[in-house]
């Protein structure tokens, strides 16, 4: 695993908007993996930039979100539809055709889960995924289990995972349960870059890196992965030593 250590989000979501220019330039169809969250916001940001400077072009992007909430309506103001539209893709080029987010009412969600793995597989596969990390190792919303899952499923968000986000849910009630791409299909990318920013989540940071691999610490299996990296400020990285 590689890990960068950075002096402030501004420098770290640079770095991060350089990996995925770099995949979007050199592919001609590149497809990428998205996260939400706030982890990702300045990179968002600084990929915006240099669409609005001409220097990127999303014309021939395909992407594919890691999750979404069930049960919430697509346009609710806490959905990761609406997250991605407001902080990306209503700012870019982007054709919505090629914009992937895992659909959380699809009525036979098994059969919905089974649909999105085969749609990433026939675009060819996930270039580049990008993931935060969750204070309990969660990557997209594959929660601590005992074993790794493998493709798209629903989950039972688990307490913590509610305590950390009902931050955003202050009129109505979280929801209990989502859709997320796999652990299996996570690893399937072939580029992986987690950013970490903050305090909160560097004990989370110190498991992914120093622990071992393990289920009850989902990030963890990115040990494994031939090219991940991991993109922290200080405050996360500040158990590493
Ligand atoms: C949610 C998302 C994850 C995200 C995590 C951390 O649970 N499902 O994909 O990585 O939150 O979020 P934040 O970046 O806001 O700390």
């Amino acid at each position: 695993m590689d890990i960068r250590v950075f002096d402030g989000k501004k420098k770290l979501a640079s770095f991060a908007a350089d990996l995925f220019s770099e995949v979007i330039k050199n592919n001609a169809r590149p497809v990428l993996g998205l996260a939400t969250g706030a982890s990702p916001i300045d990179t968002y940001k600084e990929l915006i930039k240099r669409f609005n400077a001409g220097e990127l072009s999303f014309k021939n992007v395909t992407t594919f979100n890691l999750d979404e909430y069930c049960g919430l309506p697509k346009n609710d103001k806490n959905s990761y539809y609406t997250f991605m539209m407001e902080n990306l893709f209503d700012h870019v080029d982007i054709d919505l055709k090629n914009v992937n987010i895992p659909d959380g009412n699809a009525e036979d969600p098994e059969a919905y889960a089974k649909e999105y793995e085969e749609k990433i597989k026939a675009a060819g596969g996930i270039d580049i995924q990008l993931l935060g990390i969750g204070v309990n190792g969660h990557i997209g919303f594959n929660e601590p289990t005992d074993r790794f899952s493998e493709g798209t499923h629903v989950v039972k968000l688990t307490d913590s995972t509610i305590e950390a986000n009902s931050r955003y849910f202050t009129d109505s009630e979280m929801p209990r349960y989502a859709v997320t791409m796999g652990v299996g299909s996570i690893m399937a990318a072939k580029k992986i870059v987690l950013i970490a920013t903050g305090r909160a989540k560097a004990q989370a940071v110190f498991e992914t890196v120093k622990g071992e691999v393990t289920p009850s610490c989902p990030a963890s299996i990115l040990q494994t992965h031939k090219d991940a990296i991991l993109l922290l400020d200080k405050a996360a990285a500040s158990l590493l030593k």
